[in-house]
């Protein structure tokens, strides 16, 4: 069985998963989400090889990132997600913070049935995820410089889906789990990094979201840190009247335009490289190439 056929049977048991909730309305309102790169559900079946369980636990985990990103999107009031109109913005917040908790109860339920341990693994990342958007959510109420604080809510908030993921591939595969759970660590900081370069870097529609939201909402992501350090006193002045409001055009490009003066855009890709390093060393002695192939794409990636 190919990737893209693999994509494919993990959204048909999505909705089949939907469809066994037994409401119109959740019907309904789960025809506008789309499932993006589905990058958990990639590096699940290239540790864990081919089979019906390990696509129904990507259909799980897949549903639990849904999930997140419902309630993330009410929290941030984000308009937009993946280049549509976000549910909270189409059908509100109450929906889409219930449809959230449809998805992840029912992933839940259904995951509850299999090895117990990819239970113990998949909630363990929802407490990391939902610790880590509270740290998110108190670290975004001014601008601040915590750069280990920082990295730690990208590895509760981001990674630890991904840690999840990878766990689950090894335990489904019998392989030595910690080794996938560093992998997804560093992994999961260095994807984290890298969406904040792009926020900086690409246009809206390669984004599928607004350009440059970071700031607007509150995230004092690792470039902003790092720029704030080279500038002189009137510049951070400068920077920090732009912290958290709609920025035009001319504020828009002078914050480009010091990342560049700067090196900030190169300094923080060198940073996810760091972390995207431990990951290949945590599974150099596994012998799988694919692991290394996501490792790259990570990097590379443009959106
Ligand atoms: C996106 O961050 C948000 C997350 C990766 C995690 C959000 C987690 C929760 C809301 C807790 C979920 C709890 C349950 C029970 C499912 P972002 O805002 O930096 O990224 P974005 O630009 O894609 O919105
Ligand atoms: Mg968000």
């Amino acid at each position: 069985m190919n990737i893209a056929f693999a994509i494919e049977r993990i959204k048909a048991h999505i909705k089949q998963y939907i469809t066994e909730c037994k409401n119109e309305q959740v019907t309904q309102l789960c025809t506008h989400l789309s499932y993006g790169k589905m990058l958990r559900s990639k590096l699940l079946l290239a540790i864990s090889g081919m089979s019906e369980e390990a696509l129904r636990v990507c259909a799980f985990i897949e549903m639990i990132q849904s999930a997140s990103l419902l309630h993330d999107d009410v929290i941030d009031e984000a308009m937009t997600r993946r280049g549509k109109d976000s549910i909270n913005a189409t059908f509100g917040n109450k929906n889409a913070i219930m449809l959230g908790d449809v998805l992840y109860s029912k992933a839940f339920y259904e995951l509850s049935t299999l090895d117990v341990r990819l239970a113990q693994s998949v909630s363990a990342a929802v407490v990391r995820l939902s610790v880590g958007e509270i740290e998110d959510v108190s670290l975004s109420q001014s601008f601040h410089t915590h750069k280990e604080r920082y990295i730690r809510m990208c590895a509760d908030k981001t990674a630890a889906l991904i840690v999840a993921a990878a766990e689950c591939g090894a335990i489904l595969k019998g392989l030595n789990k910690h080794i996938y759970r560093i992998y997804g660590e560093n992994l999961g900081i260095a994807f984290q990094i890298v969406d904040d370069v792009l926020d900086i870097t690409q246009d809206a529609s390669t984004l599928g979201k607004p350009a440059m939201s970071d700031f607007k909402e509150g995230k004092t992501t690792l470039p902003y840190m790092y720029l704030y350090e080279c500038l002189d006193a009137n510049e951070q002045a400068q920077l920090l009247s732009y912290f958290g409001i709609s920025l035009n055009a001319e504020q828009a490009m002078w914050i480009r335009l010091q990342m560049q003066k700067h090196n900030i855009i190169t300094r923080s890709i060198n940073e996810a490289k760091m972390y995207a390093n431990k990951a290949r060393e945590a599974i150099q002695n596994e012998g799988n190439d694919k692991l290394q192939a996501i490792l790259a794409q990570m990097i590379e990636r443009t959106f």
